[in-house]
């Protein structure tokens, strides 16, 4: 009964409630006299209704994005900048070049013009750019060839070079110059542009034929705010790492003018920096390939089914994706309970989803590895020869592993002991698709995988939760058909499971190779040490020897001859 009472209560109460609301056009009576003057009604027209914010809503272009986020592209901060329009034009040179099959010859200038300003120039031998192209790709930001494939590059996103004639805009005003010819019997075109940040677009203020020497390849000149350092983030420690991850190219670089000397105006001439050519062979041309169905989310799997060209779902899941033959897509279509003839237009929602679960129970073959091309144990060791003089060189490549249905290897290289810094954490080199990578260190799957293995079994010291310390120098090269960076200017890699773990087992190669290394130099220390104790005291004991026994001086002498003997015999064992 009391529960009754109390539950009618609050239902007799409602249409009292009721009335305070009608009273509310009331209440906003004095709130539409406010304009009359006093505080809240400058708050009031500070505020924006529904009909104010629609007024303000348009489209934001994706320029107009990173010119105000410039450092998700590795722009923030004027050395950067410098570090990252270099990075950006030698990769792009890099990746054109290996496509066309060409050995790459870079050339790499930077020139200071005043304090804060330089002039940023990189020349290939690659194939060149067709005319019609030129303005898209330097003038419009996220335009470019190899996004929307799965295949091992080192650009992939279709910003980069763009971006870095933005920023040059945005911080000199001055054009991207470009200079391309696509081949001996072909004209060279000159141009000059700008991006148009609001609509995203290129502005072409130069366009002509223009006489160059060069049978192919395409030169690239952006002016932009920056400064030149040295040290981990500096060029010339980029052009040092990329060399050491491409054997196979050649380039030549030309350091901005030193200050000028005092009493004399001029400045010194710069010195070219050759980074000579170790091999000769290009890497192998990797193959571009589709998906892996196990990778593949429900929204993707959904839009694919919309944009197909194949006629029914056996096909679609056949021919647009990896390691799908005709039996497996028929398995998944019956696991899914959709007929595989229906057209993968017709594909509902709910159809989509089971065939997505599917796909998951249906025992498909991992991704192909031709996709990917290791630099290889030779490489590395030779690279790794070249760079560094040390004791003790290790090189390890691993098999090909999947994460998110991408296939990637992970490779790495170990130098000790030697010239290396004997009581400082080691120095980590980490590349990506043979692109060295300087920034973020600490964020990096790389870093994590280091930290994470256990350098004290393998003869190092290792600070709780840091690098290992000692003369070593670690490099790791992850290659992959999309790398997973955490950002748009691509300086870490993300921490997927899957690749941590296979650096792990990669560094613990390297760690068990050059742990026997070092347990074998211990081992020969401490004899040699042993060696000399005994050898210092052969004589005393021959002397013991002649008194004991009364033995004359040839004797003596013939006892620590013996001695002697036995210890060379020993070594030699
Ligand atoms: N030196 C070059 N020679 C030939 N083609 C080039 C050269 N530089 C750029 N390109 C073409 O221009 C496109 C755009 O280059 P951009 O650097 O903006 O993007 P990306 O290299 O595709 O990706 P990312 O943003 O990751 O660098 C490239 O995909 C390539 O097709
Ligand atoms: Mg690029």
């Amino acid at each position: 009964m009391a529960a009754r009472s109390v539950r009618k209560k609050p239902a007799r109460k409602k249409p009292a409630r009721k009335k305070p609301a009608r009273k509310k056009p009331a209440r906003k009576k004095p709130a539409r006299k406010k304009p009359a003057g006093g505080k809240s009604a400058r708050k009031k027209s500070a505020h924006a209704d529904a009909d104010d914010q629609a007024r303000k809503q348009r489209d934001i272009s994706v320029s107009e994005f990173f010119a105000k986020n410039r450092h998700l592209l590795g722009f923030d901060n004027p050395s950067k900048a410098l570090l990252t329009t270099v990075k950006e034009g030698v990769d792009n040179s890099l990746d054109a070049c290996e496509e066309a099959g060409i050995l790459p010859d870079i050339r790499v200038e930077i020139e200071q013009q005043d304090e804060s300003r330089f002039r940023v120039a990189i020349q290939d031998n690659g194939p060149g750019i067709v005319r019609a192209q030129v303005p898209r790709i330097f003038g419009r930001l996220l335009y470019g060839s190899k996004f929307h494939r799965l295949r091992q590059s080192r650009g992939q996103q279709g910003i980069g070079i763009s971006a870095a004639g933005m920023y040059g805009l945005l911080t000199t005003g001055r054009p991207v110059k470009i200079t391309t010819r696509t081949g001996r019997g072909r004209e060279a075109h000159h141009f000059q542009l700008i991006i148009d940040t609001q609509k995203n677009e290129p502005r072409v203020s130069v366009d002509r034929v223009v006489k160059w020497p060069v049978q192919h390849g395409t030169r690239v000149e952006i002016e932009l705010e920056g400064n030149y350092r040295g040290g981990q983030h500096s060029v010339d420690s980029y052009l040092r790492q990329i060399s050491l991850a491409n054997p196979h190219a050649r380039i030549v670089y030309q350091p901005p003018s030193a200050p000028p000397e005092k009493g004399n105006g001029k400045a010194r001439p710069p010195e070219e920096i050759e980074f000579p050519r170790v091999a000769k062979q290009l890497p192998p041309l990797t193959a571009e390939i589709k998906p892996h169905p196990y990778g593949v989310e429900l929204g993707v799997l959904m839009q694919m089914f919309r944009d197909t060209k194949a006629r029914n779902l056996r096909t679609c899941l056949q021919g647009d994706f990896a390691r799908v033959s005709a039996r497996i897509a028929e398995e998944i279509c019956k696991t899914a309970e959709v007929p595989s003839s229906r057209r993968p237009r017709d594909v509902r929602r709910g159809e989509a989803e089971r065939v997505h679960k599917a796909i998951q129970k249906t025992k498909i073959m991992s991704p192909p590895s031709d996709c990917i091309a290791p630099i290889g144990e030779d490489l590395i060791l030779r690279a790794l020869k070249a760079e560094v003089e040390a004791d003790f060189y290790a090189s390890v490549t691993r098999r090909p592993a999947v994460y998110r249905g991408n296939p990637f290897l992970v490779e790495a290289g170990l130098a000790y002991g030697g010239n290396l810094g004997l009581e400082q954490p080691i120095t980590l080199f980490r590349y990506a698709n043979r692109v060295p990578l300087q920034y973020q260190q600490s964020a990096c799957a790389v870093t994590k995988a280091v930290i994470g293995t256990d350098w004290r079994s393998y003869q190092l010291q290792q600070p709780r939760g840091a690098l290992p310390v000692g003369p070593a120098l670690v490099m790791v090269h992850i290659a992959s058909v999309w790398v997973p960076f955490t950002s748009e200017s691509k300086e870490a890699i993300a921490h997927y499971p899957e690749i941590v773990k296979e650096i792990r087992l990669a560094l613990q190669e390297c760690g068990r190779r050059v742990a026997t290394h070092i347990r074998k130099g211990k081992r020969e220390a401490d004899e040699a040490k042993k060696r000399a104790y005994i050898e210092k005291y052969i004589p005393q004991v021959a002397v013991g020897l002649e008194h004991i026994l009364g033995l004359n001086e040839r004797q003596r002498d013939k006892v620590v001859k013996n001695l002697t003997n036995v210890l060379e015999k020993s070594r030699k064992l």
